[in-house]
């Protein structure tokens, strides 16, 4: 186990199409144990590979039910919007109003490479969709509506 570093968004890691993921081995692992201690330690909801420096088609998420580990992953169904107000581990302190989908159905495979399929609403339908964009080198700062002034953020 072991923290890793998290990656700003001037990183020109954190703009490239990462890899897919075709050893589901123990360094994969590895890394998936790390992204976890990391995601905990950094009060994140979700976390993806480019953030630490890995171009792999790997996230994870946990907006309170439980931590999902999701690689090579695919967004088979968006239904519906909805507003938020959203931010990035990469962009700290930065924060902006962005349209997401309100439902997102999405594919993905375990640490294991076995495939699973789970549809998500609210917040996790938000953050599937903001670490989805992370394996294509999308950053939430590029989809924001307007960014946030600090008097806004409220806290
Ligand atoms: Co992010």
């Amino acid at each position: 186990m072991g923290l890793r570093k998290i990656l700003t968004d001037k990183e020109p890691a954190l703009h490239k199409t990462c890899k897919p993921v075709v050893s589901f081995d123990s360094k994969l692992h590895k890394l998936l144990d790390d992204m976890r201690e990391t995601l905990i330690d950094s009060n994140g909801v979700g976390l993806a590979a480019p953030q630490v420096g890995i171009q792999r088609r790997v996230f994870i998420m946990d907006t309170g039910d439980g931590l999902k580990e999701c690689i090579n992953p695919k967004i088979l169904e968006r239904r519906g919007e909805q507003e938020c107000v959203e931010g990035c581990l990469s962009s700290p302190g930065e924060y902006g109003l962005i349209r997401r989908p309100a439902v997102v159905k999405l594919q993905a495979q375990n640490r294991d490479g076995k495939f699973f399929i789970i549809t998500v609403e609210g917040l996790a339908a938000e953050c599937a969709d903001h670490e989805n964009d992370h394996m294509d080198g999308i950053l939430f700062k590029s989809k924001v509506e307007r960014m946030l002034a600090p008097d806004e953020i409220g806290n």
